[in-house]
């Protein structure tokens, strides 16, 4: 990511943008109460954002790591999970520099967040066994909210690539809406690191 996209980001969360929205991903809380998995497992929230999903699951007793670029995001992050009592590793990462480990997690969350070097990655992250649960922006010709570049959306289908050598145990397209009521054009999959079931 360029030092420009950076600045973007910090300025956006120096201007308060996301506080207002605190709530969890429903489709993560729904889906990491179906999947069930052992306390202790680890996690990895990418592009944390203000880790609303890291302090949800670090709650549900996994052990937490989350990512971003934006290192103002990441200080506010800190300061929200510390009010909570909560033990999550925050640290800065650029994807479009670096990945994470391979096999290194359990469960990997991305919420509203694309990165077509990150997502080659994905598959490799995971443990056996581990799960991947991704919800993004799809493109679409409705009128929504949500990124305005397209190229900052799925194509119909292009997640199902991402999961392409896993086992994708749920996949859809929809239009919903969020819980502060904005309209969203959404691509949602959950994915298993195991092809032998
Ligand atoms: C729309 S926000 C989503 C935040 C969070 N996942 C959520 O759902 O609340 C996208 C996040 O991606 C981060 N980001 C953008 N480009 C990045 C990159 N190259 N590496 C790591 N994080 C990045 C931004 O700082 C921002 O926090």
């Amino acid at each position: 990511m360029s030092e420009f996209d950076r600045r973007r980001w910090d300025g956006r969360y120096a201007d308060g943008s996301y506080r207002s929205r605190p709530h969890p991903t429903p489709f993560v809380v729904d889906w990491v109460e179906k999947l069930d998995l052992r306390p202790g497992s680890r996690a990895l929230d990418v592009a944390c954002g203000l880790g609303r999903n890291a302090r949800f699951l670090a709650t549900n007793r996994f052990e937490v790591e989350a990512q971003d670029i934006s290192s103002v995001a990441l200080e506010q992050a800190r300061t929200l999970a510390a009010k909570d009592d909560l033990d999550i590793k925050f640290t800065q990462q650029d994807f479009d520099v670096d990945t994470p480990v391979e096999s290194a997690f359990d469960l990997i969350v991305v919420a509203r967040f694309i990165n077509r070097t990150l997502n080659d990655h994905l598959a490799g992250m995971l443990r056996p066994a581990g799960w991947l649960i991704y919800e993004h922006h799809l493109k679409t010709d409705s009128i929504v909210n949500g990124p305005k570049d397209p190229d900052f959306r799925f194509d119909p289908n292009e997640l199902l690539g991402v999961c392409e050598n896993l086992r994708v145990v749920f996949y859809e397209e929809v239009i919903d809406q969020d819980p502060d009521g904005r309209t969203m054009a959404l691509v949602r999959a959950v994915a298993c690191n195991d092809l032998s079931s």
